[in-house]
Parts: structure tokens; C-alpha cells; sequence
């Protein structure tokens, strides 16, 4: 059983994507709803937070974790590995590799979160397999709040306005490719897109997802998605519905992610 988690809505992008490469995998999802956003919090506060997320779903039985979100993925992981003995796999790597993969002109554009732009850990990643590239990084802190309260609609005026501001450099800068470092990002890729035409997206939760799939066996289950959240079980429910195309039906729980 995978356990994937985020601080809200944003890992949907990665089940999404897991759902169709292995639908009889058996899933825990977590989001943190009660604590979201995690990207304007401190370091300590995000390691503090993923390990309470990451000893949840354990309890549960996962024998594999997926760190949907870019946050933790750029702050936290390595000190996850180190203290869970459970394989981790993040956003960061996959997504690094596939926008070196993507780049043409060898300009990436990367936008997240404060504390994941705050990070380097996608720069870091791309300059490692090619030196070569240049980036832009810039943080997007209201993406999120706008994304978990449903100004996710192709033609949304605040959230396209909001966007024409935070894409200015990476428009002047000419990225052919840009990361889309949180996995909140997604769900508003129409209107990004938008705002940058022609320029390719990568999509981190989707390419976490291919990347787990290589690396592990398929466990052949029945399929089976538990969510839970640390707040309000009903708005998740109809919210996840809409995003993922499927009904979440009665699978979402509460959980005092405090006590873990
Ligand atoms: N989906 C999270 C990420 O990928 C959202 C960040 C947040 O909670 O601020 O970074």
C-alpha cells in the first residue's frame, strides 16, 4: 500500500497520475488541510509537520511513501530518509530531470512555494545533470490559498491577474520550460499557460508518480483510496471530486495529525 501525502489538495495531482498507471494499487492519501499552506512556515515547522505526516501513514500500513508536495520534497526529505526505514520518494528529483529532458534553449523557469524557491533544491537538481542550464526561480505564495478555496477556473480573473504578476521575469527571462514546484500548481495550469504560451509545464506530483512506478512492483490490490485530512471532511470531499474526475464517495476521514 502507497501512503502519499501534502498539505492539502495538491497531491491529487500525483494520485491522479497514479491512479492511471496502476489502478489496482491500494492508496492512503493525507493532506493536511487543517495546517495548509506549509511553504510560507519555517524549516524546522516543515520538518516538524512531514514527520507527523509521515508516522500517520505508517500506522496505516503504507510500505512506500510519495511526498506530493514540493515543499517538503525541497526541505525535508533527506532527513525523512534518514529517519523512517521506509523507501520516500519526492517531487524535486523527477521534475528536475524531466525539464532538463523538455528545455530546448536551456532556460527553466521554476515557481513555488517561498520555502521551496527559499530551498535551491530544484536549481541544485537541474545543475547537476546539466551544469549548463540557466534558471529563474520565483516564489507564488497566493497560488496556493487560491487553489485550496477554488479559484481554479481557466477564466478566473484573480487568479490569471495574479498570475500575469508573478510570471513577469520568467516571461522576460524566455524559459521554454517551467516547473511547476508545487503540486498545487496543476490544478491552474490552463491559466498559466495563459500567461505563458508555448511554454512546456512539468508537472512534478505527475512525474513523481511515473517515477515511483518504475521503482517499485506492482502489489496488485483492489484499488482502494483512503483520504484523510486534519479539517473539514466535507469541502475536501467535493473538492477532490471535481479535481480527480471520480468520486471520493465516503473515503474521507478526519485525523488529529497533532497526536502523531
Ligand atoms: N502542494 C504544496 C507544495 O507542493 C503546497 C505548499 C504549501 O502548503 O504551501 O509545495
Amino acid at each position: 500500500m502507497i501512503g502519499v501525502f501534502d498539505s492539502g489538495m495538491g497531491g491529487l495531482t500525483a494520485i491522479k497520475q497514479i491512479v492511471k498507471m496502476m489502478p489496482q494499487e491500494d492508496i492512503i492519501y493525507f493532506g493536511d488541510t487543517g495546517r495548509v499552506p506549509y511553504g510560507t512556515r519555517s524549516k524546522d515547522t516543515i520538518i516538524k509537520y512531514s514527520r507527523q505526516d509521515v508516522r500517520f501513514l505508517l500506522s496505516k500500513g503504507v510500505d512506500a511513501i510519495l511526498i506530493a508536495c514540493g515543499t517538503v520534497s525541497a526541505n525535508a526529505i533527506d532527513i525523512l530518509r534518514s529517519e523512517f526505514n521506509v523507501p520516500i520518494f519526492g517531487v524535486v528529483e523527477a521534475a528536475a530531470e524531466k525539464a532538463c529532458e523538455l528545455t530546448g534553449n536551456g532556460k527553466v523557469g521554476i515557481i513555488g512555494t517561498n520555502a521551496t524557491v527559499k530551498s535551491g533544491a530544484y536549481v541544485k537538481h537541474i545543475n547537476a545533470i546539466r551544469p549548463d542550464i540557466e534558471t529563474v526561480s520565483t516564489p507564488c505564495p497566493l497560488f496556493v490559498p487560491l487553489v485550496e478555496n477554488g479559484f481554479t477556473d481557466a477564466e478566473d480573473e484573480i487568479t490569471r491577474l495574479c498570475a500575469k504578476r508573478y510570471l513577469e521575469d520568467i516571461k522576460s527571462f524566455g524559459a521554454d520550460t517551467l516547473i511547476l514546484g508545487c503540486t498545487h500548481y496543476p490544478i491552474i495550469a490552463p491559466v498559466i499557460s495563459k500567461v505563458l504560451p508555448g511554454v512546456d509545464l512539468v508537472n512534478t506530483g505527475a512525474e513523481a508518480a511515473k517515477k515511483l512506478f518504475e521503482s517499485i512492483s506492482p502489489r496488485g490490490g483492489s484499488g482502494r483510496i483512503e483520504y484523510y485530512v486534519s479539517d473539514d471532511v466535507d469541502s475536501f470531499k467535493s473538492a477532490a471530486s471535481t479535481f480527480l474526475e471520480m468520486p471520493v464517495g465516503d473515503n474521507v476521514f478526519k485525523v488529529d495529525i497533532e497526536k502523531y
